[in-house]
């Protein structure tokens, strides 16, 4: 596999936190790479690696084929950060900015079109001479987007790049980057939306407590989910149900009620022969299918409790 990202056995504590515990994954050339978790999950840490701005505390991890330790400036040309923290300098105007960032790499005048079409593309060309001190916070964040692709990185990654931001640019973020990755960068976007990643990335990977919970596409996550929900409203709504059915109620209020069912085409027939068998009429009957929500919560709820701080005594 072409690979633009590699990651093996990373590990990264932090004084007493362990934020990464063994972290292995790969993303191919040309992804839309979407990696979630709750608050605290060591995405940024994750990320930071990468970028070459956290040291590891033990493992590897390449950007195209570069490690990002021994070949630590091939790696970090490859690779743009949308970083999650607004971090910038209110002296410079956001042209100069840009300029700057483009000497860091080395790149002279030559890359001047470059960074026009960057403003352009992300309608900052208004605001090019402004200081970045009196622009709007979604403003900045185009700003630090533009920084992210001043010299042309194939790997750009967006750390929770919609945290925070109103809906028109989220909408307009979306829509960047979607552009990015149809013109052929691959895409790393860490979020704590769900539908976030449901609606952009191809492979979802589910960070938790520093170990990876999931890596899969979003059908892949979803078909772990066996069951399927059965939403019934029933005739009379206070009355008892029969036993069978009862033991499958996931929500109920009044007439209605949710069935959790493992195999929805077998079950079906028993609880809705049960169900006649008591009396009831069935008013609504509809089929829910589980959502990447409902696989996240199962997967971050499925650590044991003690699992992290067991982790933790193991490590020493
Ligand atoms: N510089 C740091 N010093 C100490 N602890 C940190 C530092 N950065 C992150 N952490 C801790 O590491 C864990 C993972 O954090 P982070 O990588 O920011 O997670 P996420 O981005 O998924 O929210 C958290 O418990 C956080 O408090
Ligand atoms: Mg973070």
């Amino acid at each position: 596999m072409a690979e633009a990202i590699r990651v093996e056995g990373l590990h990264k504590r932090y004084a007493t936190v362990h934020a990464l515990r063994g972290v292995d994954l790969a993303v191919a050339r040309g992804e839309f790479f979407g990696l979630l978790g709750p608050n605290g999950a060591g995405k940024t840490t994750l990320i930071g690696i990468l970028a070459g701005l956290v040291r590891p505390t033990a493992g590897r991890a390449a950007v195209m084929g570069h490690d990002v330790r021994r070949r630590w400036r091939q790696a970090r040309r490859a690779l743009g950060l949308v970083p999650q923290e607004l971090v910038y300098d209110p002296f410079f105007t956001v042209r100069e900015i840009l300029w700057l960032q483009s000497g860091y790499f080395g790149l002279g005048r030559a890359n001047r079109a470059w960074i026009e079409e960057l403003l352009e593309v992300l309608n900052l060309t208004a605001k090019a001479d402004a200081n970045l001190h009196d622009l709007s916070g979604g403003m900045k964040r185009r700003v630090l987007i533009a920084q992210a692709l001043v010299h042309r990185p194939p790997v750009v990654v967006l750390d929770e790049p919609t945290a925070g931001v109103d809906v028109e640019l989220r909408q307009a973020l979306w829509h960047f980057t979607r552009r990015l990755h149809a013109e052929g960068h691959t895409i790393v976007l860490t979020t704590h939306y769900l539908e976030e990643a449901e609606a952009l990335c191809g492979r979802i990977a589910i960070l938790h407590q520093g170990m990876l919970r999931a890596l899969d596409t979003k059908a892949g996550l979803l078909a772990r989910h066996p069951w399927r929900c059965l939403c019934l409203e029933l005739d009379p709504p206070g009355a008892p149900l029969p036993e069978a059915v009862a033991a499958l109620v996931s929500e109920r209020e009044g007439g209605r009620v949710k069935l959790r069912l493992h195999r929805l085409n077998d079950q079906i027939g028993a609880v809705l022969d049960a169900l006649r068998t008591a009396g009831l009429r069935i008013r609504d009957l509809r089929t829910e299918e589980p959502g990447l929500e409902e696989v996240f919560l199962e997967l971050v709820h499925e650590a044991p409790a003690g699992e992290a701080a067991a982790a933790e005594r193991e490590a020493g």
